[in-house]
């Protein structure tokens, strides 16, 4: 495995890879990384002839008092886990390669309409900053194809319609959660939970599956189901944001003729912002 800390060094790569006639695929991360994070990679290596990951913690997808200054920095294990997993090459810039004139007069992207509901509604700008972080990513790695979790829903959304709008040459691929065993969806933020918080952490899940198997078994009022999984939640020690169910396509709400549902949930535990979503297929379509 190649680590590379410029774009000089990441465009000479990927130019001789495409050079050569190879495929790219891509996965961008901001490290202390996971087994979530490496099923992403291990998909990339089954679809394309090289495979790229960066590591970069993005400071303008994070708000005023959010914890971008003590976002886990592990680059030494990260580089051990990716070598082991058979990465191709790491991209590991720092501020100023990415954001030679500074952050703060910086060239925006922004998605409209899906940045600004669920979580673009607790922190605005975030998926502004997502899109143009990732923008500048695959400018520069040109993949022909770019993995995301299913893990941040809303972002994998996000994502695609820049990629549909602005006639990007990727394919971005939503890859599936991938769990602890007692059902928590995998997440660097999982470390700020102290032991009482991480044992009551599944609970989350549990919500939002419960609420899929009523849904399924014919419960109509949404509204109801939404008001009680806020209740549940801030009963068992969480501080929801939203508990939504949403049309899986767009997420927006749901109305009659639809049946490919997704719910979503974020909510604090603790010092950690949890968020975790689940698809569903209704049988017969809502009325
Ligand atoms: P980060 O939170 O590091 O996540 C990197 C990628 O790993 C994302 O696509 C995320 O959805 C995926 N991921 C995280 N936890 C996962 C899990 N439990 N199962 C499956 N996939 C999981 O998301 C970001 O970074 C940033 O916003 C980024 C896209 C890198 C832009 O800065």
């Amino acid at each position: 495995m190649q680590t590379v800390y410029d774009l000089a060094g990441l465009r000479a790569q990927v130019n001789e890879w495409h050079r050569a006639g190879g495929t790219i695929a891509f996965v961008p991360t901001m490290g202390n990384l996971h087994e979530g994070h490496i099923s992403l990679l291990h998909r990339a290596r089954e679809i394309a002839d090289h495979t790229v990951v960066s590591i970069f913690v993005n400071p303008i997808q994070f708000g005023k008092g959010e914890d971008y200054a003590k976002y886990p920095s592990t680059l030494a294990a990260d580089q051990e886990k990716l070598a082991a997993a058979g990465l191709d090459l790491l991209f590991a810039p720092n501020l100023d390669a990415l954001y030679p004139g500074g952050i703060e007069e910086d060239t925006r992207v922004t998605v409209p309409g899906l940045s600004t509901i669920l979580c673009g509604r607790f922190r605005p700008g975030h998926f502004s900053g997502v899109a143009t972080v990732v923008s500048k990513l695959f400018i520069n790695a040109q993949p022909d194809f770019a993995l995301f979790g299913l893990k941040d829903y809303q972002q994998v959304l996000v994502i695609k319609r820049m990629v549909h709008d602005l006639l990007m040459p990727v394919e971005v691929i939503g890859m599936p959660i991938v769990r602890e065993t007692d059902g928590l969806a995998m997440s660097s933020r999982n470390s700020y939970l102290n032991a009482a918080e991480r044992a009551r952490a599944p609970i989350i899940y549990r919500t939002i599956t419960e609420a899929a198997t009523a849904l399924e078994n014919g419960e109509t009022s949404i509204a109801e189901l939404e008001e009680s999984g806020m209740k549940r939640l801030a009963e068992t020690g969480f501080r929801p944001e939203y508990f939504s169910v949403r049309r899986s396509t767009d997420l927006e709400e749901p109305g009659p003729g639809d049946s490919e549902l997704s719910i979503l949930v974020a909510a604090w535990l603790g010092n950690a912002r949890l968020i975790d979503n689940v698809q569903l297929r209704l049988k017969t379509p809502l009325l």
